[in-house]
This record gives C-alpha cells, structure tokens and sequence, in this order.
C-alpha cells in the first residue's frame, strides 16, 4: 500500500511538471546594462566569461526564468529538468587547452542552440524555446552563472 502511494505521488508529480513545461517563457526583468551589448544576431561563443558582473546578473536572471524547472540558484539535482551545472562537466576535466577550448566552444553552440529552440519533443513543450523572450546578454550571463558553481560544486 505504501508503494502504491509512492506511485501514485510520483505520478502526480510528473502529471504536474508536464504542466509546468508547456508554460511560455517569461523575459526576466534583470539590469544587465553593465554587461557588454551585443545586438540580435546571435554569437557562436559565450563573450562574458571572465566579467566580474556577469555570474551575479546571471544569477538573478537564472532564479526567475530558469529555476522554477532546473533548480533554484543552479545548486539542487533534485529539480525536474536537467542539473545544468553537468553541461561543462567533460570539458572541465580536459587538460589540454586547446582540446578544453573546442570542448567549451561546443558546449556554447549546445547552450545556445538549446535555450534559443527550447526543447520540444514529439509535439511535447519539454522547455520552452527562448529565442526573442530573452535577451543574449543575459543568455550567455545565466551560463557563466551555471559555470560558477556557486551552489554546491559537483
Ligand atoms: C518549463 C520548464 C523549463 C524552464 C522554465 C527552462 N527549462 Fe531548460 N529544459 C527543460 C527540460 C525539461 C529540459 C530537458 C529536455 C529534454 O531534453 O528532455 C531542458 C533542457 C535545457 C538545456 C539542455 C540541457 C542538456 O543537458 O543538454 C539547457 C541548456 C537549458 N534547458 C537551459 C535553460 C535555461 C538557460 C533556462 C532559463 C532561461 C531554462 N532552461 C528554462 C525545462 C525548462
């Protein structure tokens, strides 16, 4: 009987997150006048990496657009779309520079291709797409906030 409710509860857990995931993305109000503009046309490349400001704006933009799914502040494993803090996670692990910097190169064309075309999957809005709701600027701040591992490093 215990087992069944553990079902049942897992079951309207996921029932709830399917419903959330068709939600449509929300620009977040964050100030990210301090950050570098960089127009509409899209980068290949993450060009914040190394900002001082860029984790906290991305911080703040993370916590409203993307942590309802993802976790909040990027720290928990636990949230029902995937732990973004293991996008970097091979690259990290790469010696070699000019090997690490390919890796992170196609890890920023998979952020980007990702965030910008959300993730609709046989006709299922797993994560919305992104593209003219949010901003590059705070796109490619949110992933240097992922990269900083600021909850607990995995
Ligand atoms: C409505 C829920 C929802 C919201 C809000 C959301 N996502 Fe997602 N996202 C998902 C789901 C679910 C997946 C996994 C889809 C799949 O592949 O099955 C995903 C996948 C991703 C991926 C690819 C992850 C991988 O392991 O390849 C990235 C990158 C991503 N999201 C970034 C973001 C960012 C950045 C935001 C905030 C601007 C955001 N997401 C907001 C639900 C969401």
């Amino acid at each position: 009987m215990r087992r069944l409710l553990i079902a049942l509860t897992c079951l309207a857990v996921t029932h709830g997150t399917l419903a959330d995931a068709t939600e449509t993305a929300v620009a977040p109000t964050v100030d990210y006048a301090s950050l570098p503009p960089l127009g509409a046309a899209w980068l290949a490349a993450n060009p914040y990496r190394g900002r001082e400001e860029a984790p906290l704006i991305g911080r703040a933009a993370y916590n409203q657009a993307c942590a309802r799914c993802h976790g909040a502040d990027a720290s928990t494993n636990a949230a029902p779309a995937p732990d973004l803090r293991n996008l970097d996670r091979a690259c990290r692990r790469i010696a070699d520079a000019a090997i690490k910097a390919k890796c992170m190169a196609d890890n920023d064309a998979w952020f980007a291709k990702s965030v910008r075309g959300g993730k609709i999957i046989v006709g299922v809005t797993h994560m919305p797409p992104w593209d003219g709701v949010l901003p590059q600027e705070l796109a490619w701040a949110i992933q240097t906030f992922i990269e900083s591992h600021v909850g607990a490093p995995k």
